[in-house]
């Protein structure tokens, strides 16, 4: 197992040929840590929003927090900054299509989706394994991303669906036991 280093920030230019290489290489350590997928939604005046995240994971039990981060760069940060709920769908392994329309282009990533609706108006989607509604507490710097940590007021799951894995930049499955 090789040790890389991070140039920082204020590294000389004559460094940025390895910086930019170890970028890539840090992307790359960082895709050995496997992850599920999920969807985050949300409801504004202007209509649904939606889009795929796998930073989503637990903080804490008592209160009940959950965290996931948006890059800076998203169009949709400034309706999640302003929004009171959003919802947090997590896939299952047949969702791989739903995964990369919430990635995407597609003008209305919700077409054709059957949805429920959660606090706030977030919509909620079908067929996933598990769907949390979150209260939209705490936002905090994450340098290219914003960290949201939001408190779940409600939660359903479907113990019988597996999850859409995500490794070394592929969508994976569980293998069978
Ligand atoms: C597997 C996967 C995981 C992703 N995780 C995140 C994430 O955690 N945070 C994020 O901001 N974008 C993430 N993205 C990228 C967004 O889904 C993508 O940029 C999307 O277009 C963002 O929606 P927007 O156009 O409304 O900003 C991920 C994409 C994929 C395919």
């Amino acid at each position: 197992m090789s040790t890389r280093s991070l140039a920082s920030a204020a590294a000389p230019a004559s460094a940025s040929v390895t910086a930019i290489d170890d970028v890539r290489e840090f992307r790359n350590a960082l895709g050995r840590f496997a992850t599920g997928i999920a969807v985050v939604t949300l409801e504004t005046s202007a209509g649904r929003i939606g889009l795929t995240v796998n930073s989503f994971n637990s903080v804490s039990l008592t209160p009940p927090l959950v965290v996931w981060s948006l890059a800076r760069t998203s169009p949709s940060l400034p309706a999640f900054e302003a929004s009171q709920y959003y919802a947090i769908n997590v896939l299952a392994v047949d969702q791989e299509e739903i995964s990369n329309r919430f990635a995407g282009k597609q003008p209305d990533r919700f077409a054709g989706l059957e949805l429920e609706t959660g606090l706030g108006g977030a919509p909620l989607l079908s067929g996933v394994c598990a769907r949390f509604q979150v209260r939209n507490t705490t936002r905090h710097d994450g340098g290219d991303h914003v960290v949201f940590i939001g408190e779940v007021e409600r939660f359903d799951y479907d113990d019988s669906r597996e999850p859409l894995l995500y490794f070394a930049g592929r969508y994976r499955r569980l293998d069978a036991d």
